[in-house]
């Protein structure tokens, strides 16, 4: 594959500057999701398709610009965190593999169900080192020492944050937001007045913000917080923006002012329930209904708890009038 992607675009001297992997095919789809009755016109932007070989969802996104990052600063090896059904581990430990990278995953409990088991599974085959530290605590005091086992020769691995929510990994969402720039540009779909994401690390929704102001949109992103073990509020998520527009500048961009507030990227903590990964009804009610009455697949940790709290802020009548984008996120495997 050989497409540029649109920041090369926008700003060409990043694209000496910000080294680019193109491992999906853009742009995603986009689509009425109609069926679900609900009052405000909802588009849906269908990221599971993005990557190669059936592997979809919004990690493949932040992988274009870290693995070409790894391989820059000549790391062997990409240490990153996650839960133990981590989707961001799976995605990196795959992706990387294809590079010649290894990749350890320090991983801590959550409630295991079929789908958990299921993907520690794949994580074994994968290749990945796996270390189970089981709390958060344990882990973070575990890091050096895993740092000290993957370093090789004067090389450290390259240590990302969970879901590849660093600076340089959040500019996989900013992409997405200028391409649906595009779509809008190119009347596939109005522009929106929110668009609707859950929020796991944050990469997606701060990237998303970022993107949409550059690209000129006045859309703003609803981030749906399904992770209770990370500060992941409206000021963090919009820090994280920040310090990716801060790192696109220092890559030499010229960017245009775009300051960012908590208004552009509000996290709801209402469809959370008991904690990351804890199903809840009105997560397995979206889920159900997504399946039957608009033919979309989602599953129970991000993708049904985001629908749900649509639904209900439509209902609530919190969204507006103005047309919505749920981004499904979700890669089915
Ligand atoms: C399916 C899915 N959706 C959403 C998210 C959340 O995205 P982010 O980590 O960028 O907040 C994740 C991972 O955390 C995920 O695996």
């Amino acid at each position: 594959m050989t497409r540029r992607p649109l920041l090369h675009e926008y700003w060409p001297v990043l694209a000496e500057t910000l080294p680019y992997l193109p491992l999906g095919d853009g742009p995603t789809p986009v689509r009425p999701l109609d069926g679900l009755g609900l009052r405000s016109p909802v588009w849906l932007k269908d990221e599971s398709g993005y990557g190669r070989g059936g592997w979809g969802g919004n990690k493949v996104r932040k992988l274009e610009w870290l693995l070409p990052q790894a391989g820059r600063r000549g790391a062997r090896t990409i240490l990153s965190v996650g839960g133990l059904g981590t989707n961001w581990g799976l995605a990196a430990a795959l992706y990387a593999r294809e590079q010649g990278l290894d990749v350890a995953l320090a991983l801590v409990d959550h409630p295991v169900d079929d789908h958990v088991r299921a993907q520690l599974r794949r994580l074994r085959a994968s290749g990945a080192v796996l270390y189970f530290p089981r709390t958060k605590r344990r882990l973070v005091l575990s890091l050096p020492w895993l740092v000290a086992r993957h370093t090789h020769g004067l090389t450290p691995p390259y240590v990302l944050p969970a879901g590849g929510s660093s600076p340089l990994g959040t500019l996989g969402y900013v992409e997405c937001a200028l391409e649906l720039a595009d779509q809008v540009a190119g009347g596939l779909l109005p522009e929106p007045g929110w668009i609707v994401t859950p929020v796991g690390s944050g990469g997606t929704a701060a990237g998303l913000a970022l993107g949409l102001r550059l690209a000129g949109l006045r859309t703003r992103v609803r981030g749906i917080v399904v992770n209770d073990t990370l500060r992941l509020d409206s000021a963090k998520l919009v820090g994280l923006a920040g310090r990716s527009r801060q790192l696109i500048c220092a890559r030499g961009a010229d960017l245009p002012r775009t300051a960012l507030g908590p208004a552009d990227v509000v996290s709801e903590y209402g469809w959370l329930g008991a904690g990351y990964a804890h199903p809840t009804e009105a997560g397995a009610r979206a889920l159900h209904r997504a399946a039957t009455e608009a033919g979309l697949e989602l599953e129970s940790t991000y993708t049904a708890k985001a629908l749900a709290a649509l639904v209900d802020l439509d209902a609530a009548g919190s969204l507006g009038r103005e047309p919505v984008v749920f981004l499904n996120t979700f890669g089915p495997r």
